[in-house]
């Protein structure tokens, strides 16, 4: 049997193993998903332990992802934006890391056919999963406005970027007007009834990504529905960050609906 899984901290709640476990009964592949929870302090070992153990793929989410950039050997586009969520054990040498957050949300657009080329984009949040989306939207021709409550990680975030600009969450008022992309990446939302962006800021040639997935439609979705915007939910980037792992490790398309139907349904459990 081929063993995947997750690491992070705390990974209780993570809806990975069923999506893929989904993938496997769909292909009917003998293998296996399962979350593991180093302690903080010990990524390293766990990292030893399990190539030794013969593990052919961990995925890597909070807090390890950083960590994990710096002790496998990461592709460009996981080097530039810092993190690795997608490490792939199979190779001989060193474990090679790749940062499938990114084509989540590149994907996460495309399924919903959206075409990002020469779009004029707001990203809102400068942490892990912003530098993900800000080279993603970058990487797909979009021009775009990095907007972040600690002003200092905006601006060095876009000063990463060609046609990038960054400022405070209160440079959203003169942005968003003009825009017609916008994606949440910070973490307001998760579990509570807020949103990092005010609802009369919003309007209906807006297309809005939310990177939060619980509740699946959180009170951003909500007010840009209300206002006639498209909605993408954050459980479109879950989803793809996932496809996108499991296409990495097996070479294979991965069964989209299969794993798209498991994930919802677990959110909806939760
Ligand atoms: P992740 O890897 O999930 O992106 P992170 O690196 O901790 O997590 O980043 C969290 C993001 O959410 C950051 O952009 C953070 O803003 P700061 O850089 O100022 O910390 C943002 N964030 C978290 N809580 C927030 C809040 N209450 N209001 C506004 N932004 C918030």
């Amino acid at each position: 049997m081929d063993v995947y899984g997750l690491v992070g901290n705390p990974v209780g709640h993570s809806v990975s193993p069923p999506m893929h476990e989904a993938a496997y009964d769909e292909l009917g592949m003998d293998a296996s998903y399962v979350a593991f929870e180093p302690a903080v302090n010990e990524i390293r070992q766990a990292f030893v332990g399990a190539e030794t153990l013969g593990i052919e793929g961990l995925n890597v989410t909070i807090p390890f992802k950083e960590d994990v950039a710096a002790i496998v050997d990461a592709d460009e586009l996981a080097a530039e934006i810092g993190a690795v969520n997608t490490v792939d054990f199979r190779e001989d040498g060193p474990p090679r890391g790749y940062n499938t957050d990114a084509a989540g949300v590149k994907r996460a657009f495309d399924h919903h056919d959206v075409d990002l080329e020469g779009r004029s984009a707001v990203v809102v949040g400068a942490g892990g999963a912003g530098r993900a989306a800000a080279f993603a939207l970058t990487d797909a021709g979009a021009e775009i406005h990095i907007a972040n409550r600690t002003v200092d990680r905006a601006i060095g975030l876009a000063s990463e970027l060609s046609s990038a600009s960054g400022g405070s969450l209160e440079t959203l008022d003169s942005q968003i007007g003009d825009a017609s992309v916008l994606v949440n990446t910070t973490s307001v939302g998760m579990e509570s009834d807020e949103t990092p962006v005010p609802a009369e800021l919003l309007h209906e040639d807006l297309t809005v990504l939310d990177a939060v997935y619980s509740p699946i439609e959180t009170r951003l979705l909500r007010a840009a529905s209300e206002v006639g915007a498209r909605t993408i939910d954050g459980a479109w980037m879950l989803l793809y960050q996932g496809v996108e792992a499991f296409e990495q490790w097996t070479g294979r398309n991965a069964p989209v609906d299969a794993m798209n139907d498991a994930l919802r349904a677990a959110l909806n459990a939760e």
